[in-house]
């Protein structure tokens, strides 16, 4: 049979391929030998390591690793360009990340090759998705440069940041990263991965037609030792940093304390949800999508399929007819579905971690195909059944082309399947039926959830995760504003001497302060007042040292009871937005009714004049109010991104919130705090101020008028360094806002890494939170919520 003939009767993909030419002829203008880009210039290369193409195992360049020193270099460099950059207009700005997105785009064959020699990914992905992405991104952006004054009035960039990506989406997270930070009046140090730095040296050259001034972006290559000395760097005010949860967690930890921002987009064990009606044929090749894109080396990637039991084994035997037809070859082959791994050490992670499937029981299906001869590396695609939710494969990121299979009766057991895994970054969704849908997509928690497709993303839609996936959005508003912060804040002042000056003195003379029968406040706890576990009291005293009242002395299981109690009331999260404002307007009120006795109160742990204390309490009836104004308005958007699809980012609480209240305004202290959280449908553990807890101890009774549904306010009283560690390190605590000095702050930050909830802390600064211009809005607000983007496809 001739060729041609033979064709017509196989049917077969002939092949497709790319030239390398283009990019190994760019390779060799640098005589295949890099140094970094800093200040604007090329440094000469230094010890290097090789870049290899893990299609073949062949040398690409060589690669500087950089020091501390070329690290500090590079800070030194973006440092020097910060106020310039920053003080530019936004048109300005806007018009050099405008110009990188044309350039891109006038380069994006060369990115696309190179990418996918770098990094072993399909050629058809990284010119068809990646590059286009990458563009779309700097578009984007360029508009919120020019916006930004009016968008984000009274907001200020960081200063310099220090970002380190990983290496399945080189350019692209590089992208995520650099565009957001430039576009809000940052400079940057740019870290790429070690397997994969090519494709952020050709955007060197980019930054350089582009004009950016000199130190405004630059970029330095290394390994983790190179990230971590960017990341220790004293001089660097925020680190964004996207890969393993692992090394986010050390990041978090070594960060506590220094102040910096900090952004972690981390990893995901996603769940990939279908129901016995949807279409099962799309489903198929969203799946196709979800788990072989990028050979599984994507961080939401829909690795976990739960599928329901009725279409199971109609489901799997389509599932594995379409593996079989997957091609695994040449990444530059255009007719390729799955390219190479990026290195040697991912193939050999992700074979002993379907070994560890197959010794506890799973069963893996590979199909017969050929793999390319000749080494490289690849893999099958890979499917585990048998597989139970406690399994290592169901639970720890594979970050490989291996799909894990569960069945699933009812839609609840769909979603606590779903949410089993200490992950939240995406989920996917298959079901004709939009009201079961919808139904399921706010129960999951993930930051992203797809409706009826799958890997869907825009530079207009956030990005990132839920509990230890991470926190910060990167694209759309979200991603814009973990790049700024307000202008206040560098103007803060250390929290003893601005408290003590602001404290309007009066008399000292506090007679009323133990007048009354004897009594020791109680914890409250699940709706109820409950005697402290320990069975300890702390005596409280006034200015002058005399006896004002006694409190329980909190411990660890005061904190787990409250904790406990607050969990069970995370359902206030689902109640109405009217509903909660109802609440906290009642709560204002009930607390004007009795403002004498909360202000005599204050006078008698403070001192300070009674008038003083008067608008203490009517300032904390102005901030109940305030949010219980906020509560049905600090909503989400829709999002129109390319396509026919909407996007609706919606608000969603954290969870449950640990507050340690500051030890000045007894009462303002924890309400400025407690409000914006519960107004959010957050339930809280509050710990009052230290000093002078019996305004909030007082104010059980206020919230038991008030409809305060049990555990959605717990409160212990006591020490706040010991319970502040005790609710950074208990796990059913999603966020921890700590008003403190600097040691308890930073004791906080590091304890927080088991979760890696998300922090506020005042290190020993003074918030003036009766400030109503700061505190009455935004600035908690944020931080009370997360933003979920659920993709819905329209049109028949
Ligand atoms: P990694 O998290 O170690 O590397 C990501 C980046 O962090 C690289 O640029 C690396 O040089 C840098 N880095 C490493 N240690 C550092 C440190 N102590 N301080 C500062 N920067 C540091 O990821 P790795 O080792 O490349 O991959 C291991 C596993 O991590 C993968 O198999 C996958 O499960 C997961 N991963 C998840 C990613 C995601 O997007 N969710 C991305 C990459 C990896």
């Amino acid at each position: 049979m001739n060729k041609i003939a033979e064709i017509f009767t196989s049917l077969d993909y002939g092949p497709a391929p790319e030239s390398p030419e283009p990019a190994l002829a760019w390779l060799q203008s640098y005589d295949n030998r890099f140094g970094h880009f800093i200040n604007g210039k090329w440094t000469k290369p230094g010890k290097t390591f090789a870049s290899e193409n893990p299609a073949n195992g062949k040398v690409l360049a060589q690669v500087t690793d950089g020091t501390s020193a070329d690290i500090d270099k590079a800070v030194k460099a973006a440092r020097a360009a910060f106020p310039a950059w920053a003080a530019l207009s936004g048109y300005e700005r806007s018009k050099h990340l405008y110009a990188i997105a044309r350039l891109i785009q006038k380069h994006s064959r060369l990115f696309a090759t190179l990418e996918s020699m770098d990094n072993g990914k399909p050629i058809r992905e990284s010119r068809d998705i990646d590059i286009p992405l990458v563009a779309r991104h700097f578009y984007h952006h360029a508009g919120w440069a020019q916006h930004l004054e009016r968008e984000f009035p009274g907001m200020a960039p960081y200063g310099v940041c220090g970002q380190i990506i990983p290496w399945n989406f080189p350019l692209l997270m590089l992208a995520w990263k650099i565009a957001p930070a430039l576009a809000a009046g940052n400079t940057v140090v740019l870290k790429p991965a070690e397997f994969t730095s090519l494709t952020a040296l050709l955007f060197a050259e980019i930054v350089e037609k582009a004009k950016l001034p000199p130190g405004v972006v630059n970029i330095v290559t290394g390994m983790g030792e190179t990230g971590a000395a960017l990341v220790n760097h004293p001089d660097v005010d925020k680190i964004a940093f996207t890969g393993s949860t692992e090394v986010g967690k050390i990041i978090r930890k070594a960060t506590a304390g220094s102040g910096k921002g900090l952004s972690l987009e981390l990893g995901g064990k996603s769940p990939y949800i279908v129901f016995d009606d949807a279409d099962l044929d799309s489903a198929i090749e969203g799946l196709v999508d979800a788990i072989w894109f990028n050979q599984g080396q994507v961080c939401c990637a829909g690795s976990r399929l739960l599928i329901q039991e009725s279409v199971e084994e109609r489901f799997i035997a389509k599932l594995k007819k379409r593996m079989a037809s997957l091609r695994v070859g040449d990444p530059l082959d255009k007719a390729v579905d799955i390219g190479a791994l990026v290195a040697p050490v991912q193939v050999a992670r992700v074979r002993d971690l379907v070994k560890k499937g197959v010794e506890e029981g799973g069963q893996v299906y590979e199909p017969d195909i050929d793999l390319p001869k000749g080494g490289g590396c690849f893999l099958r695609p890979t499917l585990i059944t048998n597989v139970s939710p406690s399994h290592t494969v169901a639970t720890e990121e594979i970050f490989g082309p291996v799909l894990v299979a569960m069945s699933f009766r009812t839609p609840e057991e769909a979603v606590a399947l779903a949410n089993n895994t200490k992950y939240g970054l995406a989920a996917t969704i298959w079901s004709e039926n939009i009201n079961l849908a919808l139904d399921i997509a706010p129960k999951i928690k993930a930051g992203v959830v797809w409706i009826n497709g799958t890997n869907n993303f825009d530079a207009a839609v956030g990005f990132g995760g839920y509990k230890e996936s991470g926190f910060g959005r990167e694209g759309g508003r979200e991603g814009m504003a973990v790049y700024l912060k307000p202008k206040w804040e560098k103007d803060l002042k250390p929290a003893t001497k601005a408290a003590a000056a602001t404290r309007a003195k009066g008399t000292g003379v506090v007679s009323e302060a133990g007048d009354g029968i004897d009594q020791t406040a109680k914890m409250y706890i699940g709706g109820k007042q409950a005697r402290p576990d320990g069975g300890y009291s702390r005596t409280i005293h006034g200015p002058d040292g005399e006896m004002v009242g006694e409190v329980g002395e909190g411990n660890r299981k005061d904190i787990r009871n409250a904790v406990e109690a607050a969990r069970a009331a995370l359902g206030w999260g689902a109640t109405t937005a009217h509903s909660r404002a109802q609440i906290l307007y009642f709560l204002g009120e009930n607390l004007e009714y009795r403002a004498d006795e909360f202000a005599r109160r204050i006078r008698a742990q403070t001192g300070e004049s009674l008038a003083s204390a008067q608008k203490e309490v009517a300032a904390s009836v102005e901030r109940l109010f305030a949010f219980a104004g906020w509560a049905d308005k600090y909503d989400g958007a829709v999002h129109n991104p390319p396509g026919r699809l909407i996007a609706m980012a919606m608000i969603e609480p954290i969870g449950v919130i640990g507050i340690l209240a500051p030890p000045s305004r007894p009462l303002l202290g924890s309400l400025a705090l407690l409000a914006p959280a519960i107004a959010m449908g957050n339930p809280v553990v509050l710990v009052p101020s230290e000093t002078s807890p019996l305004s909030m101890t007082d104010f059980y009774q206020v919230i038991e008028t008030s409809d305060v549904p049990a555990g959605v306010i717990n409160i212990v009283t006591g020490g706040t360094a010991t319970l502040a560690k005790t609710l950074a390190e208990h796990d059913g605590v999603d966020a921890i806002w700590c008003a403190a000095d600097a040691e308890i702050s930073t004791m906080v930050e590091k304890a927080s890494i088991g979760n890696l909830k998300q922090t506020w802390t005042s290190r020993g600064l003074y918030y003036d939170l009766s400030d109503k211009q700061k505190f009455e809005g935004d600035y908690f607000l944020r931080r009370a919520t997360q933003v979920k983007n659920v993709w819905v496809p329209y049109g028949a």
